[in-house]
């Protein structure tokens, strides 16, 4: 049995899409998304909030929303869903792996630092598995160099820091709605920041250059060239908008999503009975002064006994990218920036220790305390 997540609010609001008979967000009707844009906007504390079609393209969005140039240097976790570095080589920037905390596996001030070079300009934050980052030392070390801060917090939906949600810490947010997330609509995304010039250049990036800007700005005038107006592509861009299921979806998924999170910690606390006094198993770190909210559940057991693999420099393609010395978008690779075993070493020790049990909020307390026995199992040695 799995507890149910989408329902009649979903329905109704699904059915309403369809009977609109515009299934995208499109411009000159009321819609889904720019509803849920403001709703999540009031929900994180953000001004500017944009619905985009995935989590991928939400990152790419982000930062394309920095203003970065070809060649910037972009500091990313050495641990991490390779989703967080795949877009820094897509938006023509090269990815700089950091050493992460071992306690955590989320990027810290002191990997960050040895990592900065004359061509950096921002620094990539994964609240990973649902831990705040340590964001004052981390806003520290980026103010000290001049970086722009992007906070991933795709597997983050309301943990705080000092009593502040993550996600309006730095400069601009990134958010997935992927079917395993906090709240999901399937496949989506969000971008949130507070600064205009930011949320312009995601507007337009997201929606192939086009001004389709929120909150009473104003789009800027269509100039005729050689005896053309033209039609209105003010920057590169993709076409990454959400579209009207999403937000229908979307909509009634933010109103659930204190259920949700009730859910995901009543999870937290069976794994915790099971696993708190076992010999060999250590619970997640939590630095002070800040409050988790578990995507997956992360626990330290003997070296060796550990199975997460995210090691984004040793993946095939960032191999290749070291063969070659460019990006694979053929951006040259300075000869700082190195891809082979042994980058980060702090990060590849730690990750022999960390074993994940999902809490996923469809999920029932036994099938937790299933995957919390297994991981005991393994660590007093009766199983592999
Ligand atoms: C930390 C992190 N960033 C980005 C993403 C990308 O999101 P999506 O799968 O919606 O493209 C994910 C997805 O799992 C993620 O966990």
């Amino acid at each position: 049995m799995t507890q149910q997540c989408y329902g009649e609010e979903e329905r109704v609001n699904l059915r309403q899409v369809i009977e609109s008979q515009e299934l995208w967000r499109g411009t000159g009707h009321e819609n889904f998304t720019a509803r849920f844009e403001k709703e999540f906007g009031e929900w994180l504390g953000r001004k500017y909030v944009l619905g985009i079609c995935s989590g991928t393209c939400a990152e790419e969005t982000a930062l394309a929303g920095l203003g970065l140039e070809p060649g910037d240097e972009v500091i990313c976790p050495a641990s991490a869903p390779i989703f967080v570095s795949f877009p820094v080589v897509s938006i023509g920037c090269v990815p700089v792996f950091a050493d992460v905390d071992p306690r955590t596996l989320i990027i810290s001030a002191e990997g960050i630092e040895e990592q900065v070079t004359e061509r950096t300009r921002a620094v990539m934050v994964v609240h990973l598995f649902g831990q705040p980052a340590p964001m004052d030392e981390i806003m520290a070390v980026a103010k000290k160099h001049g970086l722009q801060v992007l906070e991933d917090c795709a597997q983050a939906y309301g943990p705080t820091h000092r009593g502040r949600k993550v996600g309006t810490i730095g400069d601009v947010a990134c958010y997935s709605l992927q079917q395993s997330k906090h709240m999901s609509s399937g496949e989506g995304g969000i971008v949130a920041t507070d600064e205009p010039d930011i949320y312009k250049r995601m507007a337009l990036f997201s929606n192939c250059g086009m001004p389709w800007y929120g909150y009473g700005m104003e789009p800027p005038e269509r100039e005729p060239i050689a005896g053309h107006t033209p039609r209105g592509h003010f920057s590169f861009g993709h076409n990454f908008r959400m579209s009207e299921l999403q937000g229908a979806v979307c909509v009634a998924q933010l109103k659930k999503l204190p259920e949700f999170n009730e859910r995901r910690k009543k999870l937290v606390k069976v794994i915790e009975d099971e696993l708190g006094a076992v010999d060999g198993i250590e619970l997640p770190y939590v630095y002070p002064d800040t409050e988790p909210n578990y995507w997956t559940y992360p626990v330290r057991v003997p070296a060796g006994l550990g199975g997460y693999a995210e090691i984004n420099y040793l993946e095939a393609e960032f191999q290749k990218m070291q063969r070659e010395r460019r990006t694979s978008l053929g951006i040259p690779l300075p000869d700082t920036v190195q891809y082979t075993p042994g980058a980060c070493p702090r990060t590849e020790e730690a990750v022999k220790r960390f074993r994940a049990i999902s809490v996923h909020h469809a999920k029932e307390p036994e099938e937790i305390r299933e995957a919390a026995r297994g991981i005991r199992e393994i660590v007093e040695g009766k199983s592999k």
